[in-house]
């Protein structure tokens, strides 16, 4: 069976432009140690971005293999709707003892999208069922250059022209603040006085628009502004979740309770997939009524809550516990920052930003056809890495179960690709790489 050819005969992959797709010769991953991927001719190469962000202790982790072999020897598939199971119910009672004080309840579903998609309904039901002057609150406020998911709701609150723009005719149109600039924010929400059901933000960091990190203070900011317009807050953590800022989430930097939390992607460890969307007691208790009330919250996927995917959950959680993972990762933090002190002064990359273990390195002086990040990872899969850019940003997302050796070797990986790809351009000259 030829793998490759099957591949560009019958798959079509995401984010991804199909023509050109046949030389792009993509490594098939076949299995996983720690923190390598390894292909089926046998190359290992470092997981750069955490397989999209996500995994957290590692691939192939024993705690987190066994507890889903567990799992699957119970039952591997049951629905939320109508019945319950163990691991929904542990993963939400620890999920709320480990989320900022005052999210008491979990909803789950699959995906950071509809984690996001989730948060949004609710709000703009709850407003609805207050009835009042509370019914007016249908407007939602986003971050421009947001990214909360595909799925045409929470396309609604992005604000990537790139990914979001050709949907504008099917979109709710959200309301757009400047990120970063709580004033803004205040001005949209005066002027928009009792019409906004709910602020959504990535809190610190907006991962998808090329690692943006917002000044300190903002999203505190942010809360008492929602909190004086009366306005929910929104906290999408499925990017930042789970120790990527290097706190269990971003919001614990400043102390904040958002009314919506969001989180997916490393939830179970990198491995299956689960999402939560956590709310608060107001917010529950603003759907309860009598059946023939219709107050019940109409939403629910067919793996909503899936057991394998809870039981990973909760070995990822008790992990962060035995292995101290947070408390491992604060040194691995300061020695990433060390080590992109000089890829900032590599010709050609324009700056570099970095919150915790989310690090985006922006290349300048090329054009769309360029390529540039994407020729960094060609050059990043044949010394052994995996990295994706966003655009010209070279993001480095690592596994937080990364050794100190192996990000000493990403970074060096990563720069030395860089200045193939900026050497082979010209230098600072204008680039002219292939397309
Ligand atoms: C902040 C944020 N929200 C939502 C999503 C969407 O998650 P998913 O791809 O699981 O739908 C992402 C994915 O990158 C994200 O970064």
């Amino acid at each position: 069976m030829d793998l490759a050819a099957d591949d560009r005969r019958f798959l079509w992959h995401p984010f991804t432009q199909q023509q050109g797709w046949d030389e792009e010769d993509a490594p098939i991953i076949e299995r996983a140690e720690r923190c390598e991927l390894i292909d089926v001719s046998g190359r290992h190469y470092i997981d750069g971005v955490s397989s999209l962000w996500c995994n957290v202790h590692g691939h192939r982790h024993p705690a987190i293999d066994i507890a889903i072999r567990d799992q699957m020897d119970r039952v591997s598939h049951s629905t939320m709707l109508g019945l319950t199971h163990r691991p929904a119910i542990e993963l939400a009672k620890r999920l709320v003892e480990i989320a900022p004080p005052g999210l008491t309840r979990v909803f789950y579903s699959d995906s950071g999208s509809t984690a996001a998609e989730i948060a949004l309904k609710m709000a703009f039901q709850y407003w609805r069922q207050q009835g009042g002057d509370g019914a007016r609150r249908t407007r939602f406020v986003s971050l421009k250059n947001a990214y909360h998911g595909d799925t045409i709701g929470s396309v609604s609150v992005g604000g990537i022209d790139l990914f979001h723009g050709a949907y504008g005719p099917l979109l709710f149109g959200a309301l757009h603040a400047e990120p970063g600039d709580a004033a803004d924010m205040e001005r949209l929400l005066a002027s928009h006085s009792g019409e906004v059901a709910a602020v959504i933000v990535e809190p610190l960091v907006q991962g998808a628009a090329g690692i943006l990190v917002h000044p300190e203070g903002y999203l505190r900011d942010v809360r008492s502004l929602c909190d004086r317009h009366g306005a929910f807050l929104i906290c999408d953590e499925v990017a930042t979740g789970f120790g990527r800022t290097g706190r269990m989430f971003a919001c614990e930097h400043e102390g904040v309770s958002p009314d919506f939390m969001c989180v997916a992607k490393g939830l179970t460890g990198g491995y299956l997939a689960l999402a939560a969307t956590l709310t608060t007691e107001r917010v529950y208790e603003g759907f309860l009524g009598r059946h023939e009330e219709f107050r019940t919250f109409f939403h629910g996927h067919t793996y909503t809550g899936n057991p394998l995917a809870c039981a990973a959950a909760l070995a990822t959680l008790r992990l962060f516990e035995q292995e101290r993972t947070l408390e491992q990762l604060q040194e691995k933090i300061a020695l990433l920052a060390e080590l992109l002190e000089p890829v900032a002064a590599i010709p050609g990359v324009a700056e570099v930003r970095r919150r915790g273990f989310m690090c985006g390195i922006e290349l300048a002086g090329f054009s769309v056809a360029d390529r540039a990040g994407h020729q960094v990872t060609l050059a990043a899969r044949r010394r052994g890495a995996i990295v994706r850019p966003l655009g010209d940003v070279v993001v480095l997302m690592p596994p937080l179960a990364i050794t100190t050796r192996e990000l000493r070797r990403l970074v060096g990986i990563v720069a030395d690709s860089i200045a193939e790809v900026v050497a082979g351009a010209g230098g600072e000259e204008p680039a002219r790489l292939a397309a």
